[in-house]
């Protein structure tokens, strides 16, 4: 699904995870992909696996933003596609979490996406033509505890796709948001040893899911793909979950027997 010849796609956070499962995607349907991200070694080495480019990004760096935008028109001649998937995690209760902390969650997960849009808005107004598509994530749809920064940097992201959607769309430009249930197990590296305690509870909130289980990444860069192609044409403004039934509500085991 997706024709992306001719297109070119920049992904920001593609140097692992997601990110990197979004850029085999588009780069299989024929898209010029461009690897955006900190992480050099890495984005270097799956732009190169992929037949694409990286670009070393801070994506909270406005000039940084406009210096890509910049260098991928020059190079490439267009950019067609911008998939906002970088960001980070931060665990802890309110009383735990900083107010430094909070701040830089949204710099990264809410801000990075507005810079990025800007960057790219004006090439894809002269093309009268673009896809976006925000990364958020199902804590953009419901709230969880111990997720006060992350819940509020990714409704922020589906807030900033809604305005900028309504904004861009006489451009021929579109603004969608992927929220996924899941993603890369790196992303929570950092907090596995203290979650170790209550995994199997981390894990029973995964198996009351409509469809039990992890969601693939791959699924996830499927659902992109699709909100990035053609095959999406009028779609703009929408938040898709990627979630197995997550977000479709409360699943109780006794009432299967009823
Ligand atoms: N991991 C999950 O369970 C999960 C669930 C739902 C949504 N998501 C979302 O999916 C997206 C991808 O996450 P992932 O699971 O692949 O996580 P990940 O931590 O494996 O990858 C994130 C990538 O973003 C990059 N990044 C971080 N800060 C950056 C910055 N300032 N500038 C440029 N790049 C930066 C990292 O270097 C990394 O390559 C994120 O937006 C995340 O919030 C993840």
């Amino acid at each position: 699904m997706g024709d992306f010849s001719e297109r070119v796609a920049i992904i920001t956070g593609a140097a692992r995870g997601v990110g990197e499962a979004i850029a085999q995607r588009l780069a299989k349907g024929g898209a010029t992909v461009v690897v955006a991200d900190l992480l050099e070694a890495e984005g270097r080495s799956v732009a190169e696996s992929i037949g694409g480019h990286f670009l070393a990004l801070d994506v909270t760096d406005a000039d940084q933003w406009d210096q890509v935008a910049k260098d991928v028109r020059a190079r490439f001649g267009s950019i067609d596609i911008l998939v906002n998937n970088a960001g980070i995690l931060h665990m802890g209760t309110l009383a735990n979490t900083s107010p430094e902390i909070f701040r830089r969650v949204l710099e990264v997960n809410t801000v990075g996406p507005f810079l990025g849009i800007r960057a790219v808005a004006a090439t894809m107004q002269e093309q009268a033509r673009g896809a976006i598509v925000n990364v958020a994530s199902v804590e953009a749809l419901s709230g969880m505890n111990g997720l006060s920064a992350y819940c509020a940097s990714k409704w922020g992201v589906r807030g900033l796709a809604k305005a900028a959607a309504l904004e861009l769309g006489r451009h021929g430009i579109r603004v969608n948001t992927v929220c996924p249930a899941g993603g890369n197990p790196a992303m929570f590296g950092p907090w596995f040893e203290r979650m170790a305690p209550f995994m199997d509870e981390t894990l029973a909130y995964v198996e009351q899911r409509a469809m039990p289980g992890v969601v693939p990444i791959e699924t996830i860069a499927e659902a992109v793909s699709w909100l990035a192609s053609d095959a999406s044409g009028r779609c703009t403004g929408v938040d898709l979950p990627v979630d197995g039934g997550s977000m479709a509500g409360a699943w109780i085991p006794g009432f299967n027997t009823l």
